[in-house]
């Protein structure tokens, strides 16, 4: 699995080196002096310690506040009074919240700033199903609604609004959304407010979510919303292949996002980037821009692993993605839009993916026709410009491209290089079918439709070779609690 902690890499390399002196010295007194600072070292470093945008001076467990990890008793208020006394160290070094092993029952909390929430590798998160655990929240201004129902919606799990320096992480600890019971009220169409999210940041920065599993979601898993500087790591995210909307990570009018190593396998895009609803999107005006995202290995049968949109209406721009790995999923990387939405989907960059048993290896979507209500303006167009795919290789592929722009309103500056695609037994008999669309296409194979001209001489297609700043953060090792 490409899911790396830096925990036990740094413990091999300090072995490793010590082992080399060992082999060269061979004197006994030498030996158990070297192991004794090996020791010593380890006790610091090594094993001992975790990767994180801040490390906390003051550090309780949810036991403290009177939790009980049974997987029965109700730990809602245990959460809340340990992250309000928690709060009180902000301007002291931070604080952290230890969740130790157990199966910790709550229904949604609140976090706050300068906080960490460390979850013990054998600590599992489970979220109520009783609704009066989930308090009702304001609906996002740029969506205008629900999406599940028109009315308000559900607080998620876990939450932060006007946040700063925020990390949920720990030794591969589990969030267990139970969302079950959500997809089934969804079914049935029995839900008056939408579904809560697993976590959801608003209005807040520096937010880390790292070295954490993440199953079954009631809706979307991870949903950074009006926010910057979000860095994902290492997260495993699991639910059911057939589950609703269970998107894994929904970067939504926020720049700089850093997403790497992560592992996703759902019912719903691996990864959306979104920002905003049609009129209401138009008018909150907050694109998603300056996204980074490498090493994502995604299993969605039904959708994307990447998609752009469909709610994309403040705009999105400067999405890097770099060695991703798509196994028996429907498509790559995905545009969904429509008449309506208004805003532009600019400067998108993909760099050697491989994927194996696809629907489509390219598909772009311009009649992805969700609305809000009836009060979006069809004339309000989004501008589609400078799509950039390189270096891939596909397998079992049925339709190498689906490539659908607007009517009067192309999809231009699309570039495609360096792509094999081999196709599955029973292939479609049109491979590439484009409409509305401008480009080129270079060392393409199955050849590319007439709208994607080949190029002479042979050319790569645009990366960006700067890196965004956020790429560029460096993790701080802090101790194991
Ligand atoms: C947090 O709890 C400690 C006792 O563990 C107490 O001394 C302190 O006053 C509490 N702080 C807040 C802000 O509640
Ligand atoms: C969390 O914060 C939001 C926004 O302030 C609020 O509406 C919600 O009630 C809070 N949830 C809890 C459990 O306090
Ligand atoms: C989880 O618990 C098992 C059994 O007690 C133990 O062997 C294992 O080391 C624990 N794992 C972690 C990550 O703490
Ligand atoms: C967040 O900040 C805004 C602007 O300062 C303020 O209007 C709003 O009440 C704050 N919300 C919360 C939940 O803190
Ligand atoms: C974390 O746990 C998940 C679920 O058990 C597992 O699939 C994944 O490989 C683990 N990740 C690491 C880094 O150990
Ligand atoms: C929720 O909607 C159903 C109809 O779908 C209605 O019967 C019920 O009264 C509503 N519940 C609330 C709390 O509004
Ligand atoms: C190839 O794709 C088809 C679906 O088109 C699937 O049924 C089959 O299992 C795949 N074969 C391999 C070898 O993965
Ligand atoms: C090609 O795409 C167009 C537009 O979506 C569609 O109407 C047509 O049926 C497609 N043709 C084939 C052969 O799939």
């Amino acid at each position: 699995m490409v899911v790396v902690s830096p925990i036990p890499i740094a413990k091999e390399k300090i072995k490793n080196k010590f082992r080399r002196i060992l082999m060269i010295m061979r004197l006994p007194v030498l030996l158990a002096l070297l192991l004794l600072l090996l020791s010593s070292l380890l006790s610091v470093r090594g094993g001992e310690s975790y990767a994180a945008i801040s490390c906390r001076k003051h550090t309780k467990s949810l036991v403290d506040f009177g939790g009980v990890g049974d997987g029965k008793t109700s730990n809602t208020e245990a959460f809340r009074r340990a992250i309000a006394n928690l709060s009180g160290y902000a301007a002291d070094g931070g604080g952290q919240l230890v969740v130790p092993a157990g199966k910790w029952l709550t229904g949604s909390f609140n976090l706050t700033s300068h906080f960490t929430l460390y979850l013990d590798g054998n600590a599992t998160i489970l979220a109520s199903q009783d609704e009066s655990e989930w308090p009702q929240v304001a609906i996002l201004p740029s969506y205008g609604r629900g999406r599940d129902a028109p009315g308000g919606r559900f607080g998620s799990l876990i939450s932060g609004t006007n946040l700063t320096d925020v990390v949920i992480t720990g030794n591969n600890g589990t969030i267990d959304g139970q969302g079950a019971y959500w997809w089934d009220k969804f079914k049935k169409e029995e839900l008056n407010l939408t579904r809560p999210y697993l976590i959801e940041f608003l209005y807040s920065d520096q937010v880390q979510i790292a070295y954490i599993t993440l199953v079954d979601s009631p809706s979307w898993f991870v949903h950074p919303i009006y926010s910057s500087d979000i860095f994902v790591q290492g997260v495993t995210i699991l639910a059911p292949i057939d589950s609703p909307n269970t998107d894994g990570i929904n970067p939504d009018s926020s720049s700089n996002v850093r997403i790497e190593d992560s592992y996703i396998v759902s019912g719903d895009d691996c990864i959306a980037i979104k920002s905003g609803w049609d009129q209401y999107g138009i008018k909150f005006g907050k694109p998603t821009e300056h996204v980074s995202i490498r090493r994502l290995t995604c299993i969605s049968p039904d959708s994307a692993a990447i998609a752009l949109g469909s709610e994309m209406s403040g705009g999105i721009q400067d999405v890097r993605a770099e060695t991703i790995v798509a196994i028996n999923t429907q498509s790559g990387v995905r545009i969904k839009t429509a008449p309506g939405r208004g805003g532009y989907v600019k400067d998108i960059f993909v760099k050697g993916m491989i994927m194996k048993t696809m629907k489509y290896a390219f598909w772009m979507t311009g009649s992805y026709n969700s609305h809000p209500d009836t009060g979006y303006d069809p004339k309000a167009l989004p501008v589609i410009q400078g799509i950039n795919y390189r270096d891939i290789v596909a397998e079992n592929v049925t339709y190498s491209a689906k490539l659908d722009g607007i009517k009067g309103d192309p999809f231009t500056g699309i570039c495609i290089s360096n792509v094999q695609i081999e196709l599955t037994e029973n292939p479609k008999k049109l491979q590439w079918n484009c409409t509305d669309i401008e480009g080129v296409t270079s060392n393409v194979t199955p050849v590319a439709c007439d709208l994607l001209p080949k190029k002479e001489p042979a050319i790569d297609c645009p990366f960006p070779t700067e890196k965004l700043p956020i790429e560029d953060v460096e993790l701080k090792m802090c101790p194991v609690p």
